[in-house]
């Protein structure tokens, strides 16, 4: 959808609906104070017939209405005066969003809120306008021969503000959602994609793809023979199984000066994990296709910093592989060597994520980071943990975990830390190598954080256990977590957010 954003007043504005926002108990707010007497008269008189009371996700349309140009009043509730916060605009939107691209109103204009009185009110505000109605507009068809569109889709939105002290935040804010909402929606339709299409290599020159779009990125992808080379033991011996070969995505971007540390994202890429040779049960398996989320993640997130051109150095590295049974596949018991030099005997080859980010983590070595954050669908012990709505975050650092911590309140993309300590890595402990790949009863998602801790120790490291947020369990479709996260952290370190 294309955004403009306009100091007009709203009543004035041409346009196929406009959309106002009502507070909870029929509450217009101050918005009506920017309408015209008899506009304002009209939509009072309208709430008055009590079709709407300002819930947050309601909504009303009215048509003709006098005073005002526009040809529809879309009246949206948003909630509770005091608190209106990212998460009420979200609905809001996404309602408003999902009924105009049904109906026949091909453009809107938004009146922004005039409680949103300071410059990070509007910046938050609007951004999670954008994220929201983009989220709504998403549709994953790539593989359907007939595509059922609306016939009149929702093209433009344009955000009207008050005050002209507010369009440059407005502008900002914008161009930040978009950027992050195209970051999403590439995330989501790699994640999409079925492991017979999204493949390793495909994933490999999808990135590539983005390497040549911008002048300041650098992509390549190491083969299993240079990965041999390197002795990356663990990674390979998932990949064994499989008639896939994997491959190492290295993606380098480079926005700030030359000398300065990166920012290293590793995503686990699994295009498909069947559990190998402690083969998963058949329930649901087809959603194992998204054991790629933290990968496609990562490359959405080098896409949107690329695209708003951020001021700072962003490594991204993808470990990509399949986890399959066959006569070359890993066997529980069996010991491998990691590139780190550890020995690792793998008791369930079904916990495969570890042994391919391991090797990614020591290759993110090179780079000399300031920090590393790897993102995985790591464990179910995760979403045993903490559902669908949050995020897993282990750490080695206590300012690391805070940052990611803030970053995701700050864009309703939230993440909790779990703890993490040597009483848990014992867990670990192999009669037989340095360390097994699992960690016994209980703690899973803190167990395998401490496999990957072994690897992570030159440097400050964060591990997002996107398990249970990468896409929606049953409901089948990829969120796009962690990107908008991710690109607040980077924005925030870029200080380019309100
Ligand atoms: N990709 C899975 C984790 C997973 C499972 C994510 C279900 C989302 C939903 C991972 O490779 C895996 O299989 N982990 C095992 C680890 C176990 C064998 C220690 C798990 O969580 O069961
Ligand atoms: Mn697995
Ligand atoms: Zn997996």
């Amino acid at each position: 959808m294309h955004y403009l954003t306009k100091t007009t007043a709203a009543d004035n504005l041409a346009s196929q609906c406009l959309i106002l926002g009502i507070f909870e108990g029929r509450q217009p707010g101050s918005t009506l104070g920017e309408l015209n007497a008899r506009a304002a008269s009209a939509i009072k008189a309208a709430l008055k017939k009590g079709d709407m009371t300002g819930k947050s996700g309601q909504t009303l349309m009215l048509y003709a209405v006098d005073g005002i140009e526009a040809e529809r009043v879309m009246l949206i509730g948003l909630g509770k005066k005091k608190s209106m916060t990212a998460k009420s605009l979200t609905s809001a939107v996404e309602n408003a969003v999902a009924q105009l691209n049904e109906n026949a109103a091909r453009d809107c204009a938004m009146v922004l809120p005039p409680e949103l009185d300071t410059a990070s009110a509007v910046y938050a505000a609007v951004r999670s306008i954008v994220l929201a109605a983009e989220s709504r507009l998403y549709r994953f068809d790539q593989c359907k021969s007939k595509k059922d569109r609306p016939p009149k889709p929702l093209g433009r939105m344009t955000l009207v503000t008050g005050s002209r002290r507010m369009a440059n935040t407005v502008r900002k804010a914008l161009a930040h959602g978009q950027a992050i909402a195209s970051g999403m929606n590439l995330a989501r339709d790699l994640a999409n994609l079925p492991g017979n299409i999204c493949t390793p290599s495909y994933l490999a020159s999808q990135a590539k793809k983005l390497g040549n779009k911008s002048a300041k990125m650098k992509v390549s992808a190491l083969t299993e023979k240079q990965m041999e080379r390197l002795g990356m033991g663990a990674l390979l011996s998932v990949s064994n199984g499989s008639r896939e070969p994997a491959r190492l995505i290295v993606m380098e971007y480079r926005g700030g000066p030359t000398n300065n540390r990166p920012l290293v994202l590793v995503g686990k890429g699994l295009t498909f994990d069947a559990g190998g040779i402690s083969l998963k049960s058949s329930a649901n398996m087809d959603e194992m296709k998204y054991d790629m989320c933290g990968g496609a993640s990562v490359i959405g997130t080098l896409q949107a910093c690329a695209e708003l051109e951020l001021p700072i150095n962003l490594v991204g590295i993808v470990p990509a592989s399949e986890n399959l049974p066959d006569g070359a596949a890993n066997k529980p018991g069996d010991i491998v060597t990691s590139m780190a030099g550890l020995t690792i005997e793998i008791l369930n080859t079904d916990a495969e994520g570890r042994l391919i980010l391991c090797d990614a983590l020591t290759y993110a070595e090179r780079f000399k980071p300031a920090a590393v954050v790897d993102v995985a669908t790591l464990t179910g012990a995760c979403v045993v943990a903490l559902g669908h709505h949050t995020t897993g975050l282990l750490a080695n650092d206590d300012k690391l975990a805070e940052e990611l911590f803030q970053a995701g309140e700050a864009i309703n993309d939230p993440c909790w830390r779990l703890p993490m300590n040597d009483d848990y890595r014992k867990q670990l402990d192999s009669n037989f190598a340095d360390l097994a790949n699992i960690g016994g009863k209980g703690a899973g998602a803190i167990t395998a954080a401490c496999f990957l801790g072994a690897f992570t120790e030159k440097y400050k490291w964060a591990h997002l256990d996107i398990a249970g947020t990468g896409w929606k369990h049953g409901d089948k479709g990829a969120t796009g977590r962690p990107v908008p996260l991710l690109m607040q952290m980077l924005l925030a370190r870029c200080k380019l957010v309100e």
